[in-house]
């Protein structure tokens, strides 16, 4: 499957699914890693990986529907069949979202519907939650609101702090995240409307 990975920051996400991809146990074929932050992280990771990379700086254009523009013009000069977010730290148009429905999925430090949006471990603790997690979930208008593919839970302990949990989250989705792609590529889902649709079990 032709996958192009969307980053802003470290990559550990991004790492995992090239781990994966290498030792042949994602059938995926990553085209490029596009970030929009030139210090990323993860850019390094990807050419470690003899990955092609571009950056693309959101402040270099004058605007959100400017910048996503000139994004769907360099993915879409990939043809890949999904697109990947990855911790990045961007919103995105509507017109970019319905560009790519169904083949656009981002992952999530918490258990969605609950803490969509920035510093969730932090709240997460403020709540006093005894469960945390990750979700993987295919993107739509709504922000960090799209229908979900894969969830991974973790106990929150009374001696937990935000960079613990972040860490064991972390450990989470560094396991969800390629198995949620694997998933798609071997067309065990698609997205139709506002509905997944599980053509196999996991
Ligand atoms: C992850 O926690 C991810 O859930 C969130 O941003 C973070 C990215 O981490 N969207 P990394 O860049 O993959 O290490």
């Amino acid at each position: 499957l032709p996958i192009v990975v969307l980053i802003s920051g470290r990559g550990s996400n991004l790492q995992a699914i090239l781990d994966q991809s290498q030792t042949g146990q994602l059938p995926v074929e990553i085209r490029a890693v596009i970030s929009n932050n030139s210090q990323a992280q993860g850019l390094e990771r990807a050419h470690r990986a003899g990955i092609e990379t571009q950056v693309l700086d959101h402040r270099h254009y004058p605007s959100r529907e400017a910048f996503d523009e000139a994004l769907m013009k360099i993915i879409d000069g990939y043809t890949p069949k999904l697109v990947v977010l990855a911790g990045f730290m961007r919103i995105l148009t509507s017109k970019f979202v319905r560009h790519y429905q169904g083949h656009l999925i981002n992952i999530h430090p918490s258990l969605l519907p609950n803490f969509p949006g920035l510093d969730t471990h932090h709240r997460v603790l403020l709540a006093g939650m005894r469960e945390h997690g990750a979700s993987v979930h295919f993107v739509t208008d709504k922000v960090d609101g799209g229908p979900i593919i894969l969830q991974a839970r973790i106990s929150v302990y009374p001696e937990d702090t935000a960079e613990t949990l972040a860490a064991r989250v972390l450990q989470e989705e560094h396991r969800i995240y390629p198995k949620a792609i694997r998933a798609f590529a071997e067309e065990k889902i698609r997205l139709e409307g506002e509905q997944i649709i599980w053509i196999k079990p996991l």
